[in-house]
C-alpha cells in the first residue's frame, strides 16, 4: 500500500469541504432548476459535481491560480498510470471518504463522509480508473506480501534482506541480499547476492559470497476482474561463490520460472511459483526442479489503515534430479508486518520445517527484512 505524507502549506480547513459541497449544490441547480437534489447517480455525475474544480475535467488537475492554493507535490495526476495503477481503490475509497488528512496526505483534499454513500465513492473512484487509458500496468491490488521463498508475480522496488539461520544440527547461516528494479510497465530487473556462513568444524567457521543470481521477470497477464496475475522470470546464476568453502556450485546455472498469484475475498490470497535450475555442468550442479506456493490473508488494524499483519502458510519443495533422490519437502509458517506507518518497511519472520528428507535438513529460522523504496526514503514515513 503507497500512502503519501505531504502537507500543504495552507492550514487544516474544513471550510473546504463546506465549500465543495457548495459546489455540489449549486451544479446540480445549474442543472436542473426545479430540484435541488444533485443527481450523483453515476461515477462521471460524482466527479463533475464534487471533484472537477481541483482535479479538473481531464484529471490532470486545475491551475493553481484557479484552486487558489498550491497544489502539493503528490497532488495526483489521474491521467499518469505510473502513479496511479499502484494505489488500491480500497486506499482511494478511504481517501474520498475520510479526505487527505485520513491518509497523511494534504488536508485540501476534503473528507466527503457520508455526502457520498459508499455506492457512489465506489462509482467515483471506478471514474478516476477512467484517466489512465493505458490498461498495461499491473494494479497495485496485486503487490501483495512477499511469502519466505515464493516469489511475488507482481514487479517491485524493493530491497529485501533475508537470513535462514540453522535452528539445530550444523551452525550455518545463509543470507540474501535482493534488490528489485521496475522497468516499464511490466518489467523488473532483479539481483540476488547470497553472503553465506557455515561451520565445518567446530570454531572453523567459512563465510564469503554464494552465488549471485541475476534476472529479469515480466508480467504476462494481470486481470484484476478475475483476480489474476501471471509472470515468467529467465535468469542466470553466476558460480560466483567459492567451491571449496562450499559457497558455490562452480557452474552458471540457467533459472527460469513462472510465479502466478490469485486473490481471493477478504484480503486472502494463493502464490505459486514453480521452475527449475538447469546448470551447464550437470556433473558440479544436478539439474532440478522448484514449487512453491504460499496461503495467507491480511488483517489492519485500526480500521484498515493501521498496522498489516500477515499470517502465511508456505509449502516448498525441490527435486534435484540425481538417481535415487526424492524430493524436499518443507512447510514454512510465518507472518509479515509492517513496521512504518506507510507500510514501506516490513519484516517476515518464519519457521522452515522440513517434511521429507529431515536428516541431513534442519529446521531453520527464516526472517527477511524488506524496503520498498517506490515509497519513500528508508526513514520517511514512520509516524
Ligand atoms: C478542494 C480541492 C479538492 C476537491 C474538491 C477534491 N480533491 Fe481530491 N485531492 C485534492 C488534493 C489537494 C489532493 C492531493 C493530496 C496530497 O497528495 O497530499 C487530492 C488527492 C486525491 C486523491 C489521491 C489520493 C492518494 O492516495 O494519492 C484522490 C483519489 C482524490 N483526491 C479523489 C477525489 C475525488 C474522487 C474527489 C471528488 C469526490 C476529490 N478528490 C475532490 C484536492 C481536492
Amino acid at each position: 500500500m503507497k500512502t503519501r505524507f505531504a502537507h500543504s502549506s495552507l492550514h487544516p480547513n474544513r471550510g473546504l469541504l463546506f465549500v465543495a459541497l457548495l459546489l455540489v449544490a449549486a451544479w446540480a441547480m445549474a442543472q436542473d432548476a426545479t430540484s435541488v437534489k444533485p443527481k450523483l447517480n453515476t461515477g462521471a455525475e460524482i466527479y463533475q459535481a464534487a471533484c472537477v474544480a481541483c482535479h479538473g475535467p481531464d484529471g490532470k488537475g486545475m491551475p493553481d491560480t484557479t484552486v487558489g492554493f498550491q497544489k502539493p507535490k503528490t497532488f495526483p495526476d489521474f491521467t499518469q498510470c505510473s502513479q496511479t495503477t499502484p494505489e488500491l481503490d480500497k486506499d482511494w475509497k478511504a481517501t474520498v471518504r475520510d479526505g487527505g488528512a485520513g491518509r497523511g496526505l494534504s488536508r485540501i483534499m476534503p473528507a466527503f463522509g457520508d455526502a457520498l454513500n459508499s455506492k457512489q465513492r465506489d462509482q467515483v473512484v471506478q471514474y478516476l480508473r477512467g484517466f489512465c487509458t493505458d490498461k498495461i500496468w499491473p494494479r497495485g491490488e496485486f503487490n501483495l506480501p512477499l511469502p519466505q521463498f515464493t516469489e511475488k508475480a507482481f514487479p517491485e522496488n524493493e530491497v529485501i534482506i533475508t537470513s535462514r539461520v540453522n535452528a539445530q544440527g550444523t551452525p550455518g547461516v545463509t543470507n540474501d541480499i535482493i534488490s528489485e528494479n521496475t522497468f516499464g510497465a511490466r518489467n523488473q530487473l532483479e539481483i540476488d547476492a547470497p553472503i553465506d556462513f557455515s561451520r565445518s568444524a567446530p570454531g572453523l567457521w567459512h563465510g564469503g559470497v554464494g552465488d549471485a543470481t541475476i534476472g529479469l521477470k515480466r508480467v504476462v497477464f494481470a486481470n484484476l476482474r478475475t483476480g489474476s496475475i501471471l509472470s515468467g522470470f529467465g535468469g542466470i546464476i553466476v558460480p560466483s561463490g567459492s567451491t571449496t568453502h562450499g559457497l558455490g556450485t562452480g557452474t552458471t546455472q540457467f533459472e527460469t520460472f513462472a510465479a502466478f498469484a490469485q486473490l481471493l475475498p477478504r484480503e486472502s490470497f494463493v502464490q505459486l511459483q514453480a521452475g527449475t535450475d538447469q546448470p551447464i555442468d550437470t556433473l558440479k550442479a544436478p539439474r532440478s526442479l522448484f514449487w512453491r506456493s504460499a496461503f495467507g490473508k491480511t488483517f489492519r488494524q485500526s480500521n484498515g489503515v493501521g498496522r498489516m499483519w500477515t499470517p502465511m502458510m508456505e509449502v516448498v519443495a525441490n527435486k534435484d534430479f540425481l538417481p535415487q533422490t526424492t524430493p524436499d519437502w518443507d512447510i514454512v509458517p510465518q507472518f509479515q508486518v509492517t513496521l512504518s506507518q506507510r507500510q514501506h518497511v516490513r519484516v517476515n519472520i518464519g519457521t522452515r520445517i522440513p517434511v521429507t528428507n529431515t536428516s541431513n535438513r534442519p529446521i531453520q529460522v527464516v526472517f527477511y527484512v524488506l524496503w520498498d523504496w517506490f515509497d519513500g526514503s528508508l526513514l520517511k514515513g514512520w509516524k
